[in-house]
């Protein structure tokens, strides 16, 4: 199948720093790849590379069939409408209901007219599960509320592709679940999308694949199908024994950083 978006060789540097090292990096249409790996090895900066929000020092990064590495700032702004974009912290806007946050994108920038953006704001807090938070302000929200508001208004802009960067992180762990309900949804429907998250149970649960970066910046460690059958069900043993072979993956990546310490079984938190 064509891939949707096909990095390949991603080297990024920032002064002295090697942040990505020779990145490949690839997505089909309807998939969903978690790129999972310890802070600082470089995910972020390899998302902000892939939506043309920082320059690559070199590579190769096609999308939709065309080569965009090198694209000039302004089409890049035109490019970046087909992805959307979630960030750990939300960033939506303070001053503006959760649908005019919705709605602010497809009026501003597509001139949408702002009745139909106001249509569109109110189906999309129906498909993010808060049908009656249209005129809530975003203090006035969980952070599992705000954050779906902020899948909301990426969807908005109608990309082809979601990328999430540490959706859940920010998150009260009784909220995570229903910002991962509204991704999984997503990617049912066939939403393609890249996810980065340091949670295992998270990648497990979401990906179609899962490539893990090494705990120093920059490079892949490996790439993993994950084959438990959707829904997928975390108390399944086919859900249990995927986690520990990325587990396994993960200490494995660990030990050809550093001389091994006799760590013992594996736990979740694989590199803290
Ligand atoms: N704009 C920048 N200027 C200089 N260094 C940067 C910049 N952005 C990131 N870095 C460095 O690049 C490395 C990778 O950072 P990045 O944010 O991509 O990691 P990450 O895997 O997303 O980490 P985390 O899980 O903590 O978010 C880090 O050492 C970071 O300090
Ligand atoms: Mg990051």
């Amino acid at each position: 199948m064509t891939r949707l978006l096909d990095a390949a060789a991603i080297w990024k540097r920032f002064g002295t720093l090697e942040v990505l090292q020779g990145v490949d990096v690839s997505v089909s249409p309807g998939e969903c790849l978690v790129l999972l790996g310890p802070s600082g090895s470089g995910k972020s900066t390899l998302l902000r590379c892939l939506n043309l929000l920082e320059p690559i020092g070199s590579g190769s990064i096609m999308f939709e069939g065309r080569e965009i590495a090198n694209t000039p700032r302004k089409q890049a702004a035109l490019l970046r409408r087909r992805m959307g974009m979630v960030f750990q912290n939300f960033e939506l806007f303070q001053h503006l209901s959760a649908a005019d946050n919705i709605a602010f994108g497809p009026i501003r920038v597509k001139q949408t007219p702002v009745k139909q953006a106001r249509e569109l704001a109110h189906h999309l807090l129906r498909k993010v599960h808060l049908p009656d938070k249209a005129a809530a302000f975003p203090d006035e929200l969980s952070g599992g509320q705000q954050q779906r508001v902020a899948i909301a208004r990426a969807l908005a802009m109608d990309p082809v592709l979601m990328l999430y960067d540490e959706p859940t992180s920010a998150l009260d762990p009784e909220t995570v679940g229903e910002v991962l309900a509204v991704m999984q949804e997503l990617a049912e429907e066939g939403m393609t999308s890249i996810v980065v998250t340091h949670d295992v149970d998270e990648a497990v649960f979401l990906a179609d694949r899962i490539v893990i970066m090494r705990p120093r910046p920059g490079r892949v460690h490996a790439m993993m199908g994950v084959d438990p059958p959707r829904p997928r069900d975390r108390l399944a043993p086919a859900f249990d024994l995927m986690k520990r072979r990325v587990m396994r993956a993960i200490d494995r990546s660990l030990a050809e950083e550093q001389p091994r310490q006799d760590s013992g079984p594996s736990n979740l938190s694989p590199w803290v």
